[in-house]
């Protein structure tokens, strides 16, 4: 099957952070492939701007090697990418100053869809705004492209908001979340609003409760600077978790619009119980090798998490009893993001004591393998007796729609969106305010009493403190696994 693709309008995107990391291995390979697929018409420009001084010919070169190594092979055609280079163009720019700022003016053509891509560090999201709004290279239908970290608590990002608020309207600022861009969590809205099935039961009479796992097999390698300041609670809950959280908690909204879509998920996160002490463990993964968070971070005396695992509650009418169970690493046993909403037992068995009674189960993996597995009980084949067994209806998306699906990556859905104007997958500032509001006083507490995380093991599944947060609830974590419910 293969996906339909609708061309968008032409546009000129300006990437500031053009060189950066970011740009490399997603804005950039994305663009081609959405080209490759069709999607970005011949006359769109991208603008790549950055401090570097480089010629046009030396940036296009680094995004040639850049394609090399993140498009694969299968989708690199020499034409393609030589129409693709051609269309780039670059500007040498000083963010806090004047240098390079008439050159992007003259690179920018009236009448076509204008977004600025701020790939760039936070410190300088307000002195881009001001000189693209003051020289008048942006215009009210302009849109800007932020990323995380948004902010590093609840003031900052408020800082951060009110930089943007003063230059651009809100309906003209994309705040990132990678996460919304993928294609399983979107799943997640088709599964419970396109189908009957499952939303009469989605609330605390009959679900126990929901496991949220992002586990990662990788360690803060070379970003050790960034996330020793940052931590599992900063880098992955406050954004990537708590959309998770959201869009499996919130209420149906009435339609699937942008503000819809966020007013619900507002509503969610500020419906979220304070984190008590005894009600989350933090982790780091400790080792005698070079798998040493101490070592990676380069900073024996770090105390900041790689490992997180919170019991959450959202105190509203359909939640009330239902605790969320989220848990996120790096360097764990393996790569493996899934959501798990398991169902409370039947009010009466007819079948007697012998048969032992297994939840209803319905995961939706996130990634790898990306699909849906729903246990439920059936009857052991065979003669004697009715003996019970649970199995999995188990369905890998890529299977079920044909294995020729390609399914793009976030940020290419994520940056058409943005060209056609669509803001339903990006976060509202005071969505992302929110979340910091929750999030700040969980941490101040653990920095005030000066909390050391629980080591645990590389390739594990987390200290055992994480266990123990369910076992004192008489519940256990799924077991975590490439890729399998
Ligand atoms: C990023 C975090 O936002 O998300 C990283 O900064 C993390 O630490 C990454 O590894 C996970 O994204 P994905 O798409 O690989 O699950």
């Amino acid at each position: 099957m293969v996906a339909r693709v609708i061309p968008v309008e032409t546009f000129d995107l300006v990437i500031f952070g053009a060189t950066g990391d970011l740009a490399r291995r997603k804005i950039l390979p994305g663009l081609y492939r959405r080209r490759k697929e069709g999607q970005i018409p011949e006359g769109a420009k991208i603008i790549g701007a950055a401090r570097s001084n480089l010629t046009i010919q030396e940036f296009r070169e680094q995004v040639a090697a850049a394609l090399k190594e993140f498009v694969g092979p299968a989708a690199l055609d020499a034409s393609l990418v030589t129409d693709f280079l051609d269309s780039l163009a670059y500007v040498t720019i000083d963010a806090k100053g004047t240098g390079g700022w008439d050159d992007l003016a003259a690179q920018i053509r009236p009448g076509v869809v204008r977004a600025f891509y701020f790939s760039v560090a936070p410190a300088l999201f307000g002195d881009i705004a001001q000189r693209l709004h003051q020289r008048g290279i942006a215009d009210r239908a302009s849109r800007i492209v932020v990323e995380k970290p948004f902010g590093k608590d609840l003031e900052t990002a408020r800082t951060l908001n009110a930089a943007l608020a003063t230059y651009f309207h809100e309906d003209q600022i994309y705040r990132i979340d990678h996460y919304l861009g993928k294609e399983t969590v979107q799943n997640l809205m088709a599964v419970r609003f396109a189908n009957i099935l499952f939303e009469p039961l989605w609330n605390a009479q009959f679900v126990d409760h929901v496991q949220i796992t992002v586990a990662e097999t990788v360690g803060v390698g070379g970003r050790g600077d960034y996330y020793d300041t940052s931590g599992a609670m900063r880098d992955m809950v406050q954004n990537h978790m708590m959309q998770l959280l959201c869009l499996i908690a919130m209420e149906p909204p009435h339609c699937f619009e942008p503000d819809a879509m966020r007013d619900e998920k507002l509503k969610v996160i500020r419906a979220l119980d304070p984190l008590k002490p005894g009600e989350f463990v933090r982790g780091q993964y400790r080792s005698e090798g070079a798998d040493d968070y101490l070592v990676e971070a380069d900073n024996p005396n770090s105390r900041t998490e790689s490992f997180i695992a919170m019991k959450l509650h959202v105190s509203n009418w359909r939640w009330k009893g239902t605790p969320f169970y989220l848990r996120t690493g790096k360097r764990m046993k393996a790569r493996a993001s899934e959501i798990a909403v398991t169902f409370k037992e039947p009010p009466h068995s007819i079948f007697g004591e012998s048969n032992q009674w297994r939840e209803n189960v319905l995961v939706i993996r996130l990634q790898p393998d990306e699909g849906m597995d729903l246990r439920v009980m059936i009857k052991e084949p065979g003669p004697g007796g009715m003996r019970l067994k649970d199995v999995a209806l188990d369905m890998s998306f890529a299977e079920a729609l044909g294995n020729d699906v390609d399914i793009p990556d976030a940020y290419e859905r994520l940056i058409m969106d943005v060209i056609r104007g669509n803001q339903t997958l990006f976060m509202r500032g005071d969505e992302v305010e929110a979340a910091w509001a929750w999030v700040d006083p969980v941490i101040d507490g653990w920095e005030q009493r000066e909390d050391a995380p629980e080591p645990y093991e590389p390739g594990s599944t987390g200290p055992e403190g994480a266990l123990m947060l369910m076992h004192r609830d008489g519940r256990r974590w799924r077991e975590i696994r490439n890729g399998t419910a």
